[in-house]
């Protein structure tokens, strides 16, 4: 049986600059549920030790970067989406088993759903991590879509497309990519400062539609740049705060407050 967690716990390091505890500490309050979101710094060295004893605890949370894949290894079992991506974002306790489910696919989907249909689409992909795997998984459930990936490192973008073979392929030309349907940011870039992912220039205002899967108060800049020059695109905002519904969805086995969360995020009045 799945244990009802009254802990739960960002896994990071560094991860001061998450916004989930803000977001999901307001959609537990609201919902009257008597359990804390804290995030927590983890040693590298000492991971398999918090882990353990988290464990025994019966908590529950969220990974983010650079443990994604290492918690994925540590899981006593898998979601079929977790084994797919090669990475956990979630995970929980059920019968003293450390499961684990990948909500990051669920993110995107829903954030790319806003912004076109998602059938018969060629996708650009840039980067080729973890993040970059849970995008491949979403476009491979998608009818008739397929992904080019480029990659700062081409021998990445090749390994990741062997796992995705049936639809995705590497490409070394990234204006290629740029000139996609739907290009999404799977890089890191932008997430430190306010470099770019890609030369701006390289993006058409009436054919492509870009998410950055980067998130920043007020947005990326790349995202904002881009608007500027017409191009219509979202920063990884909306993703954060599915995948963190998802993720609540499979702790509690309820729906959060979508809008609440969103609100607790950006100060917004509308989930728009
Ligand atoms: P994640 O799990 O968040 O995807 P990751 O596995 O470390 O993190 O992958 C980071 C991605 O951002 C990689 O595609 C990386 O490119 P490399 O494989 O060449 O390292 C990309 N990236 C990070 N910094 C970059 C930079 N300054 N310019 C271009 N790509 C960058």
């Amino acid at each position: 049986m799945k244990q009802i967690p009254t802990r739960l716990v960002l896994l990071g390091h560094p991860v001061s600059q998450s916004l989930s505890p803000r977001f999901q500490n307001a959609a537990l309050q609201v919902a009257g549920i008597d359990a804390t979101y804290e995030a927590f710094d983890v040693d590298p060295l000492k991971l398999e030790e918090v882990v353990a004893d988290l464990k025994a605890q019966g908590a529950a949370g969220n990974v983010t970067v650079p443990f994604k894949e290492r918690i994925h290894a540590l899981c006593d079992e898998l979601t079929p989406m977790a084994r797919r991506v090669g990475a956990v974002n979630t995970w929980w306790v059920e019968d003293g088993k450390l499961v684990g489910d990948n909500t990051d696919v669920g993110g995107f989907i829903a954030a790319a759903k806003d912004l076109v249909d998602p059938r018969d689409l060629t996708v650009g992909v840039i980067g080729a991590g973890g993040a970059a795997a849970a995008v491949l998984a979403a476009i491979e459930s998608w009818p008739g879509c397929v992904a080019h990936v480029y990659n700062r490192t081409p021998e990445r973008a090749r390994i990741l497309c062997e796992r995705f073979s049936t639809i995705a392929q590497p490409v070394d030309d990234i204006g290629a990519v740029a000139g996609s349907q739907l290009v999404v940011n799977a890089t890191s870039v932008g997430l430190k400062n306010d470099d770019v992912p890609a030369d701006l220039s390289l993006f058409s205002r009436d054919n492509t539609v870009v998410i950055d899967l980067v998130y920043k108060p007020g947005e990326t800049r790349f995202i904002r740049a881009l608007r500027s020059r017409g191009v219509r695109g979202v920063d990884g905002t909306r993703m954060l705060v599915e995948q963190g519904a998802l993720a609540f969805e499979r702790w509690f086995g309820r729906e959060p407050d979508r809008r609440v969360m969103w609100n607790a995020l950006t100060g917004a009045s509308a989930l728009s």
